[in-house]
């Protein structure tokens, strides 16, 4: 038995249809003429064993009740979009549904976090049917969602790969160069979005 213990199953529900949900939102979008909301969309559950080590981390107790309500990250979704306007729809559009509720929301685009990174992070409260760890039918449950360009996540992947090489040579000058392709990363996007707005004369 794992941490998640006897809600394993249910959050492996509660994922898939998160992930049908945003589907459902982004061909809306297609069949009104609008452009797709999304590249694409991944999701996981946290795996049990790094559950346990944030919860060591943070200082919770390693239990089924505070993977699920301290820690809001054992659904983790990721919408890749390819331009910045289209983060603000998914944004609009996941403020109106009637099956969460924003609970939390980090900006790390209009403020990137000062090694560059940047993306747009909500945990949501989702209402499902599966009964939820305080026992409760419609059950509650957290659900982080990332939402970037293909710029801002192709930086993070490399990023992200990088913080687990530990014999580096020298990672100041690594960080500041890390730093400055976040930055023009995030100017190519500001072109991107002008780009399009030409081509759509708007
Ligand atoms: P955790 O305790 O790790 O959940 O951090 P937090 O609750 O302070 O959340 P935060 O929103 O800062 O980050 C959560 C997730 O965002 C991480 O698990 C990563 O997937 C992603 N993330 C945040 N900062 C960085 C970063 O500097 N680089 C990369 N590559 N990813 C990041
Ligand atoms: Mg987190």
């Amino acid at each position: 038995m794992n941490i998640y213990g006897d809600y394993e199953n249910s959050l492996h529900r509660v994922m898939d249809d998160l992930l049908q949900k945003i589907q459902n939102l982004n061909q809306d979008e297609v069949t009104h003429h609008h452009p797709k909301l999304y590249e694409h969309l991944i999701s996981r559950v946290k795996d049990p064993d790094s559950m346990v080590e944030k919860c060591q981390r943070k200082g919770y107790p390693v239990t089924t009740q505070a993977a699920l309500r301290q820690c809001k990250d054992a659904i983790g979704l990721r919408i890749v979009c390819n331009f910045i306007d289209d983060i603000d729809r998914c944004l609009t559009l996941l403020r109106h549904v009637d099956w969460c509720t924003i609970v939390k929301e980090k900006d790390y685009i209009t403020n990137a976090k000062p090694n560059g990174y940047r993306s747009y992070h909500l945990i949501l409260d989702v209402t499902t049917p599966y009964q939820d760890v305080d026992g409760a039918v419609p059950g509650h449950y957290y659900a982080e969602i990332q939402l970037r360009t293909i710029a801002m996540d192709s930086w993070a992947s490399l990023e992200h790969e990088m913080k687990y090489k530990h014999h580096i040579n020298n990672p100041e000058r690594i960080g500041k160069e890390l730093k400055r392709c976040a930055d023009q990363l995030a100017s190519c996007d500001v072109q991107m979005q002008t780009i399009r707005q030409l081509i759509n004369g708007d």
